[in-house]
Order: structure tokens, then sequence, then C-alpha cells
């Protein structure tokens, strides 16, 4: 099986996702010591769940947050509360919300989404206003939301820059609309852009993170915004079936301070991922992408990018992708350089 362990020469690293990235040492032993605390046994009942809901709403600039047990759950939670039946949501080119959680817009809120004209995972705000003119014009179907995703995944990762949330936001106000931010990766977008979170949240009404990607927690996620709305996502967490009467075990406490993950930031490793992303064919700053000719196929290839080499996805775009994290060092990145500048 692909590890990320040991010297980076003739290992087989896994990058499909930062999913596999690990617990830091102070996160395992911060889950131990919460694995003490009695969790009671109702809905937000639990000590250590409403710190890292309290400590969660502080650091994302909102009134409020929910610990979801997946990210997927949070996502559509906020577009469940947005949203009646028949509405429709604006958002970039195959983001994440729309295209790669099982349909969920439609099949839980009867939500139609209409894609906007999207360049580097940030939609266009004159195409966006097109669309809210469009709308406005013939008053049906009501625009229930608008998403951004930052950084956006299935452009390989980019960051939205902080002027587009704005003028995404600016339009959503003057058309009444409210914006959710699947800032899944939200970390990585404000470091890259090097910006404070609080910088970029404050261009969305909800936002989501998840703990279990770049910041390393082995699972879920946190939705924030106003406390009027994560008192309605409450109820629709409990719905959807999101209601727990016992927190997780493996994730207590991951998110406590001094426990924090900040991805990308690191001088030495946050220089290499800059120079990663600058490389880029398709790209971005936490995954190496790259395009293969036509008529390429992985499984004749006998290198390291082979089936027996490091373990990376395609893409549907037909790019393959590389996905660093907190547990790929600068001897990998240099590895794994090479084997996709040796194959393609
Ligand atoms: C941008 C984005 N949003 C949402 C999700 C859903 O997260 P989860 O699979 O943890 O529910 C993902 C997963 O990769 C993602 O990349």
């Amino acid at each position: 099986m692909a590890s990320n362990k040991g010297t980076a020469s003739a290992e087989r690293l896994d990058l499909r996702s930062d999913f596999i990235s690990r617990p830091t040492a102070a996160m395992v032993e911060a889950m131990v010591a919460a694995s003490a605390e009695t969790p009671g046994i109702g809905f937000r009942e639990d000590p250590v769940v409403s710190r890292l809901e309290a400590l969660s709403a502080e650091l994302l600039g909102k009134e409020d947050a929910l610990f979801c047990p997946t990210y997927t759950l949070g996502n559509q939670i906020a577009i469940n509360a947005s949203c009646q039946p028949g509405d429709v949501i604006l958002a970039p080119h195959m983001a994440h919300a729309l295209i790669s959680e099982g349909g969920a817009p439609a099949a839980l809120s009867g939500a139609q989404a209409e894609i906007v004209e999207t360049e580097r995972g940030a939609m266009l705000p004159a195409a966006l206003e097109a669309a809210l003119a469009r709308k406005a014009a013939g008053g049906r179907p009501r625009v229930g939301l608008i998403v951004m995703e930052n950084t956006h995944v299935h452009s390989g990762g980019c960051a939205v820059p902080e002027d587009t949330m704005k003028a995404v936001a600016e339009l959503a106000t003057a058309h009444g609309v409210p914006v959710h931010l699947d800032g899944s990766r939200l970390f990585n977008a404000a470091a890259f852009l090097s910006v404070e979170v609080t910088d970029l949240t404050r261009h969305a009404d909800t936002v989501a993170i998840s703990l279990n990607k770049g910041l390393s927690a082995p699972v879920s996620a946190v939705l924030a915004g106003t406390a009027e709305r994560i008192a309605e996502a409450v109820d629709i967490c409990h719905r959807f079936g999101g209601g727990r009467h016992r927190r997780p075990r493996a994730n207590d406490r991951v998110h406590g301070r001094g426990q924090r993950q900040r991805p990308f930031s690191g001088p030495e490793v946050g220089g290499d991922r800059r120079r990663f992303g600058d490389q880029r064919a398709g790209g971005d700053q936490h995954t190496l992408h790259r395009r293969p000719p036509t008529g390429f196929r992985r499984r004749r290839l006998p290198g390291p990018l082979g089936p027996e080499g490091h373990a990376v996805l395609s893409n549907v775009d037909g790019s393959m992708r590389a996905v660093l994290h907190k547990d790929i060092t600068s001897a990998h990145i240099d590895s794994i350089t090479r084997a996709f500048e040796e194959a393609l």
C-alpha cells in the first residue's frame, strides 16, 4: 500500500488526497484528554464540541458555528437553510456542492443549479451580475443562494482572490441573495493569498471548513454563520441525520487552540508549495496538476507514476493531480515533480 513514510526516493507516496493527512501528536494527545470529559446526551450539550464550535465561530468571524459529522452535510445544510424547492443556486463551474455530493441540492432541497462562467475556480463578477439581472427581470425562478468555493477543488485547488469574493458579495447584497462559502480548505486559500481567514469569510453569510483535510483531523467539519442561521442549521442537521448523542471520539478537541494546523504557512514547505503551484499546467497551490499528452495511458507507464508507483488521481478533465498536505515533505515534492517530468 502507498505510504507517506520514510525517504522520498524509492517509496511509494499516496498523493490522492489531503484526507489522508494524519493528526499531529498534539492532536492525538488532545483527543485522549477530551475523551475523559462527559459528553452529555442532547444536541449541543457536549462541552468539548461546544468549545470547538465557539473557537470556530471566533476564528471565522461569525456569531455561531455548528459541528457537522461530515463536510458534505455542512454544505447541504447551508443550501437547505437558504433554498426553497425550485430555487436556483448560482455557483462556479464544477462546484463540489453541486457535482460531487450525490446530487444532494436537488434531492434534499429541491434546488437547481445554474453555473456561472468561471476562471480558475472564481466566478466572473460580470457573468454573475448578468445571471442575477436575468433572474431579477424574469422574476422566476428565485435565486436562493450563491455558492463560492475557496480553494476550488476541481480547478486543482485554485485560491479565489479576495477582490473577486468582495465583488460577488456586493452583487449578492444588491440582489438580496445570501452567500455560502464552501471553505473546505479555506486556511490554504488564506495562506496562499496572504490574508486573514476573516478577510475571506466576511464576504459570505455562511462558511464551512473541513477539519479532516488540510487540518488533519480524522473526520468532520464546522458550519458558521449568524446565530439565527445556525439555530436553523441545528434543526436541519437533525433532520438530515447529523444529530448525535455522543461526539465521534476520533475528533475530540482536534481543533483546540495550540493544536491548530496552519497549512502551507511554514516558510520552508510553504515556499515549496508556491514554487510547486507556480509550475502548474492547470494548476494551483495545493496540488500538482499535469495534463498528459493525447493517448497517454497510465497503466502502460513503468515508472513512478505507473500503476505500481505513486498513487495519484485523474481529474475529470484528463489531467493528473498529486495533492499536497502537511505530511508531504520538500523531498517528496522533488520526487513527485521529477516523476511528472519523466512521465510526461
Ligand atoms: C471543496 C470541497 N467541498 C466539500 C467536500 C466534501 O467533504 P467531505 O467528503 O468531507 O464531506 C470536499 C471533499 O473533498 C471538497 O473538496
